[in-house]
């Protein structure tokens, strides 16, 4: 059982981890981006502690098989909650309305030979050399050599005066790398563009080339710009004048021959021969027809309308000429390949390479590399862009690429990606190191040849909204999921970007290409655009929760992680709970976010997802039965001490997140006995947020925990903790 076995410190600190270097815990998601992928420990954690006995620290690095358990999730996004599911043998049922989640979760389980693969994406890596490695290479200026591979392009907007005609830069700044990955700072020159290395950015000093004063500061800022010929206060963005404009101001480069001996990152100002190449590519995709290039108008949205107001009126435009030339000559190559798999699987590969091969990515000045248009969930449009190396920079035979955003990148964390479904592995802690433990026994797929012949699990995916889904009723030993946050993340419009590429060139035979976009009224996210809010997000939440309840055998579990800002957020999560007649056993908290992650960095947001485990029968421990602040503030407290356990450090707004999560729960507790059905979502969430007042808010809660642990946004300070409260004994439970 979940609610007594699931061990919140060991699986906190291994989600912590688990989310700050994703990859390595579950490489499986280099598949494909997906956004707000839960951390698959967590997970793992869960289906463990409700379906293995013993202790979960210990059986979770052993193989298990729970074979013929049936577990689905009527949100899929990009398939954590399967995929872990899928791995311990159960079969597996999976809803996304998003034909891109369907398509991404059906790759990560689809059988891939992979020595087909390698040698398709290899094929495609040398063409590709053939017919643009050229654009990529610049002459290096400590050797000489013309073959120094181009890590970055950097490009900045360029705007034309509205009073004299003249084009101008606008750059905020002229800082393009910090001394932190490299020895210096490296300033641009304002007047001739050399670029300068300095000590000490605060006094930079005159430049080099022509003797001009440096600065950092550039002209552009709050979407104004002076023109530097008149002098006239330009605005921007224009959407009037079309997409954008750039200039090549930089370029990021590596010399494997210089490399070495020379400390710290290359950079140049481009030359002549840079310029010209960027030219020549131009021509060459001029001269093409395209086939694969979309010529998709991008649709009003709440995301995308920051596009249009930049001028970006088709997805095309979002690309400068040499990136269209490669993709195109991309999808060319990959469309040639005869096996469907290994087609699919390179299809899969573009979409994702998208992310890096476009004119939004932008160039991190303090880690030096690019930032990928998926680095924050919207579409910000900067003002200086980072083109990467399409092909990538492989780093000789050490297996690692220099650089990110090429083909060889993708294509090295895809064969990883593969190779770990068919030997999954786990990563252990053992005094201040990491070491693999492979779970030998365990597979992710659909079959695999066994020594008693092959064995297969249930794997049906469906790409259509769960409020349709039609699951026969006690037939679910679990639904695990994550569902949306209602505004959080416009996951259709994100992911149109990739999709109307994807579906040009990926062949699937249950028509999931059919629709133009990934767009759905159905989907449940809050969308101004679309005219979807809070009432719709409600009713769908609870028609998926009350179908779901209804699929579960008695007595089975459906838990989800959430986690929001705000208590309203929360209502209807309530709702669907208690439409769907279950009650809510645990609130437990876990890491769920990556801190490091840029859109939570400096937000203040939360990092800790409140799991939310619910049943239709069952019991609850009483000492969480509580009905006053003072009573949540201890469970609160109680939880913080199990995740500092775990060694994660909870912010002010983690705290406020674990106790919405208590909050939310006995709310559920108390309405459900008078729940009624009939009303209408907006009374209902009225309801709710009553009890969630009566049992004092989280204004209540707060003024019970001390001021120091309102303050200490983190850790070190300790905290000074009351004794805790005896609510009866722990082991005391209460029947539902
Ligand atoms: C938070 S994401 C799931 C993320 C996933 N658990 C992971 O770790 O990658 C929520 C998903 O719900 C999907 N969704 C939204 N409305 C839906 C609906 N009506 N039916 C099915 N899926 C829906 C979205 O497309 C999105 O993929
Ligand atoms: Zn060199
Ligand atoms: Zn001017
Ligand atoms: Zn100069």
């Amino acid at each position: 059982m979940i609610e007594k076995n699931f061990d919140i410190p060991f699986i906190s600190n291994l989600a912590l981890h688990e989310k700050q270097i994703q990859q390595n815990y579950r490489p499986i998601i280099a598949v494909h981006k997906w956004f707000a992928r839960r951390p698959g420990t967590l997970f793992r954690g869960l289906l463990l502690s409700e379906f293995v006995e013993g202790s979960l620290k210990e059986n979770f690095y052993k193989a298990h098989n729970l074979k013929g358990l049936n577990i689905a999730d009527p949100f899929m996004g990009g398939g954590t909650p399967l995929i872990e599911a899928n791995r311990l043998g159960c079969n597996i049922i999976g809803y996304d309305i998003n034909p891109m989640s369907y398509w991404i979760v059906r790759q990560e389980i689809e059988r891939l030979d992979l020595e087909a693969y390698r040698k398709a994406a290899d094929e495609l890596q040398d063409s590709l050399t053939r017919e643009v490695g050229s654009f990529y290479k610049t002459v290096c200026l400590k050797c000489g050599s013309p073959n120094a591979h181009v890590k970055y392009f950097i490009w900045v907007k360029t705007l034309v005066c509205n009073e004299c005609k003249g084009t101008f830069d606008l750059l905020p700044g002229y800082l393009l790398a910090m001394n932190r990955r490299h020895p210096k700072n490296v300033i641009f020159c304002s007047k001739c563009g050399e670029l300068n290395e300095v000590e000490d950015h605060k006094n930079p000093g005159i430049c080099q080339a022509c003797g001009k004063a440096l600065t950092i500061k550039g002209p552009a800022k709050r979407n104004r710009c002076a023109c530097p010929y008149c002098g006239k206060i330009n605005k921007y963005p224009d959407a009037l004048n079309g997409p954008p404009q750039h200039r090549m101001v930089a370029i990021e480069y590596h010399c494997h021959e210089c490399k070495s001996n020379h400390q710290g990152r290359f950079f140049k100002k481009p030359d002549r021969e840079d310029l010209l190449k960027y030219e020549k590519a131009s021509e060459q995709w001029k001269s093409l027809s395209p086939k694969f290039v979309p010529d998709d108008e991008i649709p009003p949205g709440d995301e995308t309308d920051r596009l249009h107001r930049w001028g970006y009126r088709r997805y095309r435009e979002m690309f400068n000429e040499r990136q269209l030339l490669g993709l195109e000559l991309s999808c060319r190559i990959i469309s040639g390949f005869p096996d469907d798999r290994v087609r699919n699987a390179l299809a899969t590969n573009l979409s994702d390479l998208l992310r890096y091969q476009n004119m939004l990515c932008r160039y991190d000045t303090m880690a030096l590399k690019s930032l990928d248009i998926f680095s924050v969930h919207g579409f910000p449009v900067g003002l200086v862009q980072c083109e990467s190396n399409l092909l990538g920079i492989p780093n000789g035979s050490r297996g690692t690429n220099v650089g990110s955003g090429g083909w060889s990148n993708i294509v090295l964390k895809y064969v990883r990606a593969k190779e770990y479904c068919e030997k999954p592995y786990e990563i252990k802690h053992q005094s201040g190191r990491k070491v693999q433990v492979a779970i030998k026994g365990e597979w992710i797929g659909e079959s695999k040849g066994t020594i008693d012949g092959t064995e297969s699990r249930g794997v049906n995916l469906y790409c259509c909204s769960s409020t349709f889904s039609n699951l026969p009723t006690a037939s679910l030993d679990a639904v695990l999921t994550d569902p949306p946050y209602y505004a959080n993340v416009q996951y259709a419009e994100l992911m149109d970007f990739c999709y109307t590429w994807l579906r040009r060139l990926a062949t699937d035979s249950n028509g999931v290409f059919n629709k133009s976009s990934t767009r759905d009224e159905n989907e449940l996210t809050g969308n101004i655009t679309m005219d979807r809010g809070l009432s719709h997000f409600t009713e769908g939440l609870s028609q998926v929760f009350v179908k779901m309840a209804r699929a579960l055998k008695p007595g089975a579990p459906l838990a989800f992680t959430y986690h929001h800002n705000k208590i309203e957020a929360y209502l209807p999560v309530a709702v669907a709970i208690l439409d769907s007649g279950l009650t809510c056993s645990a609130s437990l908290p876990c890491p769920g976010e990556m801190g490091a992650s840029i859109h939570i960095n400096g937000t203040g947001s939360s990092v800790i997802d409140t799991i939310f485990v619910c049943r239709l029968t069952g019991t609850v421990p009483r000492r969480t039965i509580v009905s006053t602040s003072e009573e949540i503030a201890g469970l609160v407290r109680h939880d913080l001490e199990l995740i500092r356990a775990g060694k994660v450090k909870p912010t002010r707004g983690d705290i406020r997140c674990i106790a919405f999560g208590h909050l939310v729960r006995l709310a559920i507790w108390y309405l459900r006995k008078e729940w009624d059905i009939a009303l209408s979502a907006s009374d209902k969430m009225v309801r709710v947020e009553r009890a969630i007042d009566n049992l004092g808010g989280w204004s209540g809660v707060e003024n019970h925990l001390s001021d120091e642990l309102l303050k200490v946004p983190c850790y070190q300070m300790p905290l000074a903790r009351e004794m805790q409260e005896n609510y009866g004994g722990e082991e005391d439970e209460i029947s539902f």
